[in-house]
């Protein structure tokens, strides 16, 4: 059985994210998303928020699940005996921080990073851009998941309102 986690903090998921989502589960038998749960980390979505977000949006991929992660996540793999991470390129400048990562992980565990390159359609995408835009009323609506959309445009609201903007 070919197993592996694609690995992120989805707050919130993209289209982006869900395009490499997708080709790894053609390239693999079984695919864990797995959410990083560090509680430290600044997110506009709780971790159960997000798993629930990207359950819902996975839901038509037979081999795709969704779990959480808190720690390292060659010890995640190591549990859930998996043996390859998926991560998406979008650009030379993810590359270096990425090999590192791959580098770190494969000295820790058994475990092999496989790139995978974002679709050019997606390349300028992030969580965080995507936040930014839609904080300040930019339409973000084709670069996540209606589902996705229409919780991010509430949460903004919600504390748009709370902060008395
Ligand atoms: O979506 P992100 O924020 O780029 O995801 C980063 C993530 C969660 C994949 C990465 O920070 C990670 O693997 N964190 C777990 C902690 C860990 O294993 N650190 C050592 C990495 S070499």
């Amino acid at each position: 059985m070919r197993r592996a986690v694609c690995p992120g903090s989805f707050d919130p998921i993209t289209n982006g994210h869900l395009d490499i989502i997708s080709r790894a589960s053609k390239l693999f038998d079984e695919v864990v998303v797995a959410v990083g749960v560090n509680k430290s980390k600044n997110r506009l979505f709780s971790a159960e928020e997000r798993m629930q977000m990207l359950r819902d949006v996975c839901d038509g991929y037979g081999n795709v699940q969704v779990d959480g992660f808190d720690g390292l996540l060659t010890s995640f793999c190591a549990e859930r005996g998996i043996h390859a991470i998926v991560k998406g390129l979008r650009a030379v400048s993810d590359f270096d921080y990425e090999l590192q990562m791959a580098q770190m992980n494969a000295s820790l565990a058994d475990v092999e990073t496989v790139f995978v390159p974002t679709s050019p359609e997606y390349s300028f995408l992030a969580s965080s851009l995507v936040k930014e835009v839609a904080t300040f009323g930019g339409d973000v609506s084709g670069l996540v998941p209606p589902l996705v959309h229409e919780l991010l445009v509430e949460r903004l609201a919600a504390n748009a309102e709370a902060e008395g903007r």
